[in-house]
């Protein structure tokens, strides 16, 4: 249980907030590089409580300005392109890509008016076929961490995402409750198919005899065993981690078996009651596979449903009954109301690491997961589970009963693992 104060330190990521001060130390995902294909030069971007527009000026270099023009407000998100940067549609007044006021077409010319107008702009990097936004102290700016699933070369890649109406705080808590798993796409997902008449038992009802969480470097592992698992599986000995902040990595399967894949869950903020998840996975090609050229060509986009045609939640996809969960507890989970058992050990954990690394910040310290020397950030490999007992029940029938079913190359990455069987398929666990 949490006081009300320590709930809005822990939730608020507005400018100025402790919380919101840790969030602007890290790269935040914000849209695909193939959503500013063609004609589409400039997205509007939400984050951190913030309104920006991305965009792609003249010369095709990205930027990320605040949408409000600072003459007298209209968005930029309808101006136009410019060789160095942007221009208002209201008046035409131009800006670079540092916001500062290039041109005031209307002002006399001799004035020196523009060079006392400045607008927030922000730092935009492209890894993996993302694009990456960081809205902190400028000489506080970290490297954008090459976490191995960005980098990984040769990999089938797609981005879903959903906007959910509801704190970033109460997602990544999910994260660190591993036994939830069991019962939410478990016994409740068996019960909603049982109601329909289509009676349907799946690998990860099975029972958490115990879990664990270990702090590393770049976030905490999480463990669990399940009844039958000895102690030596992948599910207890190795784990997967969430990466600090906001990124949870369920990545599995094994090279050996040709069934590697990444998969990444990322909780970007939109503002205090909503935030932008998203889904990245890389598929590796099973060995010898032939994997059609424009499946490799970009990253593909989709939207994540959690509401059917009748506005009632979908209770029949992992994902879509994480975010009924999620929403369900409030725009901003009431924690002065909640009763934490041992089973929730690793959510304690979790706001102690929050608490701390805010502090840090505070007091003018990097926070964990910063880096600033390129050699140790070429690749960072993360800890997966290459064997995972969640996985057992085909790669195909996991697949489509997650986010990856609304994917435009679900089929294609379906069959791109059927032709490698008998071997293990891979699958991911969500959790
Ligand atoms: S409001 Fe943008 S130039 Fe006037
Ligand atoms: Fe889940």
């Amino acid at each position: 249980m949490l006081t009300a104060e320590q709930n809005e330190l822990l939730t608020r990521v507005g400018r100025g907030t402790p919380c919101g001060d840790l969030m602007r130390r890290y790269w935040h995902p914000i849209a695909a590089v193939s959503e500013l294909d063609g004609n589409k030069w400039n997205k509007r971007v939400r984050l951190l409580g913030e309104d920006l527009v991305l965009y792609r000026d003249k010369q095709g270099r990205i930027g990320l300005i605040t949408e409000a023009c600072p003459h007298r407000r209209a968005s930029l998100a309808f101006g136009l392109p410019t060789d160095n940067g942007i221009r208002c549609p209201y008046h035409g007044w131009a800006f670079g890509h540092g916001g500062e006021c290039l041109e005031q077409p209307n002002e006399p010319e001799k004035s020196a008016f523009r060079h006392k107008v400045k607008t927030p702009a922000y730092s935009v990097e492209e890894m993996g076929g993302v694009f990456w936004a960081y809205l902190g102290p400028a000489e506080s700016k970290p490297l954008l961490p090459r976490l191995d699933g960005f980098v990984a070369e040769g990999t089938v890649r797609m981005l879903g995402s959903a906007i959910i109406p509801c704190n970033w705080l109460q997602i990544m808590e999910n994260s660190l409750d591993p036994v939830h798993t069991e019962w939410l796409h478990g016994h409740t997902y068996e019960f909603v198919k049982e109601q329909k008449g289509q009676s349907h038992k799946v690998a990860i009802s099975a029972h958490h005899e115990k879990i664990a969480f270990r702090e590393f470097d770049h976030g905490i592992t999480k463990h669990r065993l399940l009844t039958g698992q000895s102690e030596d599986c992948d599910d207890w000995k190795v784990g997967h981690p969430i990466v600090f902040p906001h990124i949870l990595s369920v990545g599995a399967g094994d090279e050996k078996f040709n069934s590697r894949y990444y998969a990444f869950q990322i909780r970007v903020p939109v503002d205090d009651t909503h935030t932008m998840h998203l889904w990245y996975t890389a598929y590796v090609p099973p060995k010898g596979y032939k994997v059609a050229a424009h499946l490799l060509d970009k990253v593909y986009t989709y939207d994540v449903p959690y509401l059917d045609e009748n506005g009632d939640y979908i209770l029949d996809n992992v994902d879509a009954q994480d975010i009924m969960a999620w929403i369900t507890q409030g725009a901003i989970a009431d924690r002065t109301q909640e009763n934490l058992g041992a089973s929730d050990n690793g959510i304690a954990l979790y706001r102690r690491v929050l608490r701390r690394e805010i502090k840090k910040v505070e007091e003018g310290v990097d926070p964990m997961f910063t880096f600033r020397d390129a050699a140790k950030n070429v690749r960072i490999d993360l800890p997966n589970e290459a064997d995972k007992h969640h996985n057992s029940d085909g790669a195909r029938s996991w697949i489509m009963r997650i986010h990856a079913a609304h994917s435009p190359i679900a089929e294609d990455v379906c069959r791109m693992y059927d032709a490698n069987k008998p071997a293990p398929a891979p699958l991911r666990v969500v959790g």
